[in-house]
């Protein structure tokens, strides 16, 4: 098999990490994760970066280990955090490097469901009550759909199982 990188984006609970664990395995390359990444080389879970550092510290260091991941002369399937696109020039720099980069497009009910269980360590909402996180996921997807848009490839999912989406992005690799 040919070089082949794989890049997830979409917002937080939209299934970048399951999803992209079951393509890499199925393609027999390694997976990624790019907060997982940085919390490794920082030393330092991500939701205590926050804290400590704040998010301007984050979105450089994000930056800064999306260039790393990308020396990696090796096939990977990478997922970003939900806000990777949104900063910099990352979109721009990720599509440069490969032409599979898919946008995981998850309805705002059904990030909702997700999100309202597992907002605690997710330090952009963790603070939110919970009857106020429809609206913040909607006016947020709204800003950063821009950025998710510019993926080469759109996944839509209709309450799909991650096993069946991890197809989709297979059939529609370059
Ligand atoms: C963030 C999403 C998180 C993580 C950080 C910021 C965001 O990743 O990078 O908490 O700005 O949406 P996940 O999308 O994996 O939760």
């Amino acid at each position: 098999m040919k070089e082949v990188k794989i890049v997830l984006v979409g917002y937080m609970g939209s299934g970048k990490t399951t999803v992209g664990r079951i393509v890499a395995n199925h393609l027999n390359v390694n997976f990624l994760d790019l907060d997982a990444f940085i919390e490794e080389g920082e030393k330092m879970s991500i939701a205590s970066i926050f804290k400590e550092k704040g998010e301007i510290y984050f979105r450089k260091k994000e930056i800064e280990y999306l260039n790393k991941v990308f020396l990696k002369d090796e096939s990977f399937v990478l997922s970003l955090g939900g806000g990777t696109p949104c900063f910099g020039n990352n979109m721009e720099f990720i599509n440069s490097k490969t032409p599979n980069s898919f946008y995981l497009n998850v309805g705002i009910n059904e990030l909702e469901e997700r999100l309202v269980k597992e907002k605690e360590h997710r330090p952009m909402i963790s603070h939110l009550a919970d009857d106020k996180l429809t609206e913040f996921i909607g006016m947020h997807l709204f800003e950063r759909s821009y950025f998710y848009n510019k993926a080469h490839h759109k996944i839509k999912s209709n309450r799909n199982t991650p096993t069946e989406i991890a197809e989709m992005i297979v059939n529609k690799l370059v």
